[in-house]
């Protein structure tokens, strides 16, 4: 490709990717799959790899999180980051009305109403539409600069659709689902959990690796404009539009209120709707709209009296903590859950709670028999906040953690830096219970209707002893178990059987390979393309990925160095299990794109680049035939050195034949 072609491409590649993430990220609205986006990237990577003069700072690539840094650097913002005085009750709503009606005299004022996001106050500055720099609100006067952590945020705009030069204020969050996520990963490799969404923002945008912030899902709502003077706007909600139309992500919950009476009722209509939104909310924020009223308003020495911050009351109950049961996860951490009188806490019935760790049941002083105070950390999941001491009867008992795994005997041990006690057994039934109950998980093989429950009695009954089990079961066999009707079995059958076709990234993070996540196991699927490449891969190309860092890089070469884990391969890949990366070479299938598809291939000769198996199995994906003779229905020879009889009988019959790197050009296309 040369240069001029390059930029055009460029350009484009921006174009379409920006489309796509908007779509995905700010509308909600994704009109092309994953793999396409991701396919499209990777053709930009590649490109800026070729001709790095082309690589710009608003890039879509810039987002996946560049160096490290040593230390922040200090921001200075040219306009106060000022916080908000609050209302806790109807009296106090009432108050505020009063006091912006005695300051605006006798003219008409309206309110707008907001959620309260809970999570970090951030500043972002853009010139001429660029996003140049991001920040932390600090002190309010001066923050750090966290642009490198907020750009891999896709729903910030690195360019606006209007060359601007203005700062934008909004509140970065982690939604709800993507706080349980992490934390459920972090009790399994023995981390200390965070205590609520809002700290794990703050926790993900404070590393100086902004990889870390990449991996964290995080997400913004944009609630204001710095100084909103010089844009012909003249009210705060006409704000909130132009920061709409300019391709920021606003939250659509707000309303125009234009009375105080109008806004109690959109405070109480938004507490009942608290629990289901997918973000964590702390209350409602209550913003006079004319900008004009808002001047005439001013500041008192800390907060604007054009605005108030209506806070919710953290709902918290007692009960008594009956029992602490032990549960062991697949990487062998052992976790203890309390057990509790069950109770209702924010909208739904709480009778669990995990306690993650013994130093937490240490710290916290929680024994067996205690009445506690429980909350939802992050309105989600149950947490048990402190314990009532002064209401034990001495019956009480101290909990210990035991000293073997609670599931296989074998000791327990602390790895140095972790928290957690660890089952290190690997043979421990309930680890590989866990395992099994993974790999069938939505995100790794998808098989629905083997839930735990049947997958215990499965291993129960030895019928799977590991995953590549799943795929000889047999129908006699599951009809033998409890609750398993004909159509339940046949379903499982089916969900089993479609499962085989999956992309190679399911498999891969249903094997529960250390440190590889979903989003990981997805780039080695596309990065390396079938499983027998990924098992000789070196920690050296593996590291010169981007987004792959040492430690998962030894994880990886460790995993496939154990003779286990090629039989257990060699198990699946005779079971029909996939091995290729399906993504966005299907795509190029149905696109009719690929240059194999319907075509009937014969390979020859010695190949450099790739296994003659890996070869067939990346033909086969892109809709191609391999067969082994040449004849008048071949379409296609690819020919490696020393070929011989086959790429002359192929000359004889006018066949085409590529040599192995029109074929790596055409795989890569
Ligand atoms: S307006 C002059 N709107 O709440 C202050 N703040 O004390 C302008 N927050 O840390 C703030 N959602 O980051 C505003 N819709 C919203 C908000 C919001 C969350 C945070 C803000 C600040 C705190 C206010």
């Amino acid at each position: 490709m040369d240069i001029k072609t390059a930029e055009q491409r460029v350009k484009e590649l921006h174009d379409t990717l920006n489309k796509y993430s908007y779509e995905y990220y700010v509308m909600d609205q994704p009109s092309v799959p994953d793999s396409e986006y991701d396919r499209l990237l990777k053709e930009l990577n590649d490109i800026e790899a070729q001709f790095p003069q082309l690589q710009t700072p608003d890039s879509p690539t810039q987002r996946v999180g560049g160096a490290v840094l040593d230390a922040f650097q200090k921001v200075r913002h040219d306009t106060p980051m000022l916080s908000l005085g609050n209302a806790f009750n109807e009296e106090d709503l009432r108050d505020f009305d009063r006091r912006v009606h005695q300051l605006v005299g006798h003219a008409n004022y309206s309110y707008v109403c907001e959620l309260k996001i809970d999570g970090l106050a951030v500043a972002l500055k853009y010139e001429n539409g660029m996003f140049v720099q991001g920040a932390t609100r600090g002190d309010g006067t001066t923050g750090e600069d966290i642009t490198a952590n907020l750009k891999t945020i896709h729903s910030i705009p690195l360019r606006l659709s209007e060359p601007l030069t203005m700062e934008v204020r909004g509140e970065a969050f982690m939604p709800k689902q993507s706080f349980i996520a992490l934390n459920a990963i972090r009790d399994e490799k023995g981390e200390e959990p965070f205590a609520n969404p809002r700290n794990a923002a703050a926790g993900s945008l404070r590393q100086l690796d902004p990889r870390i912030a990449a991996s964290r899902n995080l997400d913004i709502f944009l609630y204001g404009i710095a100084n909103p003077g010089p844009l012909g706007i003249s009210t705060h909600s006409e704000g909130l539009d132009l920061l709409d139309t300019l391709g920021f992500k606003t939250n659509k919950e707000r309303r125009v209120c234009q009375t105080i009476e109008d806004v109690i009722t959109y405070v109480e209509e938004q507490s009942e709707k608290r629990a289901k939104l997918p973000y964590e909310i702390d209350g409602i924020v209550i913003k006079v709209n004319s900008l004009d009223q808002q001047d005439e308003l001013g500041f008192t020495a800390k907060s604007p009296r054009w605005a108030t911050a209506f806070k919710f009351p953290a709902e918290e109950v007692v009960t008594k903590l009956v029992d602490i049961e032990l549960s062991v996860g697949r990487t062998g951490v052992v976790t203890p859950t309390a057990i509790l009188q069950p109770v209702r806490v924010a909208g739904t019935t709480v009778s669990r709670a995990s306690l993650h760790n013994e130093d937490l049941i240490r710290e916290k002083d929680i024994r067996i028999g205690d009445m506690v105070v429980v909350k939802k950390a992050g309105d989600i999941i149950p947490e048990v906040v402190s314990v009532l001491a002064d209401r034990r009867t001495g019956e009480e008992k101290e909990f210990r953690m035991p000293e073997v795994c609670p599931d296989c005997g074998s000791e327990l041990v602390r790895l140095e830096e972790e928290v957690a006690l660890r089952c290190i057994n690997p043979q421990c039934p309930a680890q590989i219970r866990e395992g099994l109950t993974h790999f069938v998980s939505r995100n790794a093989m998808n098989i629905e209707g083997l839930g735990e429950k049947v997958i215990a009695q499965l291993y129960r009954e030895e019928l799977i002893k590991d995953v590549a089990d799943l795929y000889t079961l047999q129908r006699e066999d599951l009809l033998k178990l409890e609750r398993m009707g004909e159509k339940s079995v046949d379903n499982l059958l089916s969900a089993i059987e479609a499962s085989k076709n999956n992309s190679l990234e399911r498999l891969l993070f249903g094997l529960g390979i250390r440190h590889v996540g979903a989003k990981a196991a997805k780039i080695l699927a596309m990065e390396f393309g079938t499983m027998d490449r990924l098992r000789e891969v070196t920690e050296e190309e593996l590291t010169a990925i981007h987004e792959i860092g040492g430690k998962m890089a030894d994880a990886v070469v460790t995993y496939f160095q154990q003779p286990e884990v090629a039989e257990l391969i060699e198990k699946l890949k005779a079971a029909g299990v996939n091995m290729s990366y399906e993504g966005p070479i299907r795509l190029a299938v149905a696109e009719g794109e690929s240059p194999f598809a319907g075509k009937t291939v014969v390979l020859t000769g010695k190949l450099i680049q790739l296994t003659r198996n890996e070869a067939k199995e990346r033909i086969e994906a892109l809709g191609g035939n391999v067969t082994g003779s040449v004849s008048k229905k071949t379409d296609l020879v690819i020919a490696g050195e020393e070929a011989g009889s086959k790429l002359e009988k192929a000359e004889k019959l006018s066949i085409e034949v590529w040599d192995e790197q029109r074929f790596m050009d055409e795989l890569t296309k």
